[in-house]
């Protein structure tokens, strides 16, 4: 064995402090800027350093400032764990070093995704003949089948913007829901179709895009139209009516995309998949890996319908890079990059250490703990959810106060048995649940529920 792969071995011996240490470490950080600054920021040396040293030391000097997101009790943001399989796949990707970007760099890996990719369309009820690319997370997913919607829309037009670019290109309209995520504006910032330009669906109270308004919308104009709708809003959770938005937009020729960074999973669980009844019939969908799959960051997938679409929009030639026929998996044709990590990999770990079973329990059991600890919640005094809780998202407000909810969430995120963050719904201030860790039990809820409860009696003790 050579000795100067050693390191890895106190890798794998550090990391797997770490993980099983999740569960008991505080959810937040423990060290601020300053500290964290003073720790890791030392002048870079003339002459290198051993292996062991550095990594040793950066385990360190980061420990205080790590969060346990991957822990079961983190939920904050949307943000997963990482299965043991898919995590050891992962750093099997960084060892093997291969170039995920075309087959002849890494011809294993290469149909490792391209088999992944078959499962995510079955798992997800897509269509059996989408393309699929695998990106580096949700914002990437938007971009890239708004690449996709904006190559087809134009196409239809007689436009070829691969080549032409959009100066003097027919002006394309985007129609989001008012709730959309923010990563879908900066997917339109991203390809020239201009955030500011996004014209806004109005939403009901729970951020679902009403059709009728859609309807009327798409009505007032003509030609290319791409609408963005979504399945899980960032904050309730809820579905767009996509049988509705869908009907709509093949009457008006529009492209409809759909944002299911996270909701776009709910398709794996029977009891769930009702929610996104019409959202395989749009024509594509940008959901992540890295949250509800519970693979490591970065992972995002691009799927569309129209796969010759997302290639022409995606792919390159090359005079040093061989031709491929169609069927043959490179990465760089379904993907804005042209080298990347095979992210790909985590992906069919993962949903093969789950099976189409596990999969289905880890998207009922993060939908059924949400309304487990909502259940827990809302039976306090001056404690109120705001929302259907429809899947894995759950909004809570006390004594319908801002400054007792923050202050209550402030709490939460000190004492550390717990994690999550505050919003903004309507014009109110909540604290946002969100339960995507494979790791997360009845018994974490339960202690989380504890701890929010405990929260609120010291916020209105100091206010
Ligand atoms: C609905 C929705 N869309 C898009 C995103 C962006 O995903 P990513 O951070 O992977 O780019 C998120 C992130 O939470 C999200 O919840």
């Amino acid at each position: 064995m050579d000795p100067r792969y050693d390191v890895l071995d106190d890798a794998a011996r550090l990391a797997r402090v770490f993980v099983d240490g999740l569960a008991e470490r505080s959810v937040g950080a423990q060290a601020g800027i300053d500290e964290l600054r003073a720790a890791l920021s030392a002048p870079l040396g003339e002459q290198g350093e051993d292996a062991r040293t550095v990594i040793s030391d950066l385990v360190g000097s980061a420990d205080p400032g790590l969060i346990a997101s991957a822990g079961p009790r983190y939920f904050g943001f949307v943000i997963g764990g990482s299965l043991p399989a898919a995590m050891a796949a992962d750093w099997l990707v960084s060892a093997w070093d291969q170039n995920g970007g075309g087959f002849d760099a890494s011809p294993s890996l290469s149909v490792v995704e391209e088999v992944a990719a078959r499962w995510v369309r079955e798992v997800l009820g897509l269509p059996a003949d989408c393309g699929v690319g695998f990106v580096t997370g949700c914002q990437m997913a938007h971009f890239t089948c708004l690449a996709a919607a904006r190559h087809g829309v134009l196409r239809d037009a007689g436009w070829d913007v691969e080549a032409e670019g959009l100066q003097g290109a027919p002006r394309i309209r985007v129609i989001t829901g008012a709730q959309a995520h923010v990563t879908v504006d900066v997917a339109c910032r991203l390809l020239g179709l201009g955030a500011g330009r996004i014209e806004r669906v109005p939403a009901d109270d729970q951020g679902r895009m009403l059709p009728d308004a859609l309807e009327r919308m798409l009505a007032e104009g003509n030609g290319p139209a791409v609408v963005c709708s979504q399945a899980g809003e960032i904050n309730t959770g809820a579905f767009d009516p996509f049988q509705d938005v869908v009907a709509v937009c093949r009457e008006h020729g529009a492209w409809c995309h759909v944002d299911g960074a996270f909701g776009l999973w709910a398709a794996a669980s029977p009891s769930r998949r009702r929610l996104l009844a019409g959202a395989q019939e749009a024509d594509s969908w940008a959901t992540d890996g890295h949250k509800w799959l519970n693979v490591p960051y970065d992972c995002g997938i691009a799927a569309v319908a129209d796969a010759g679409a997302q290639r022409a929009a995606m792919t390159s030639t090359s005079a040093y890079v061989p031709e491929h026929a169609e069927d043959v998996p490179w990465g760089f044709d379904w993907s804005p990059e042209f080298s990347r990590r095979a992210r790909g990999v985590p992906v069919y770990a993962a949903l093969r250490s789950l099976g189409r079973a596990g999969l289905a329990d880890l998207v009922d059991r993060g939908c059924d703990l949400a309304a487990r600890m909502a259940d827990g919640l809302a039976q306090a005094d001056g404690v109120e959810v705001l929302n259907e809780v429809v899947l894995n998202q759950v909004l809570v407000r006390f004594d319908d106060d801002d400054t007792v909810t923050d202050a209550v969430i402030d709490g939460v995120q000190r004492d550390g048995t717990c994690w999550l963050s505050g919003s903004t719904f309507g014009d109110r201030r909540v604290m946002r649940i969100s339960i995507v860790g494979w790791q997360t039990s009845e018994r974490d809820a339960d202690l989380s529920v504890a701890a929010i409860l405990a929260a609120v009696c010291d916020a209105r003790k100091t206010g």
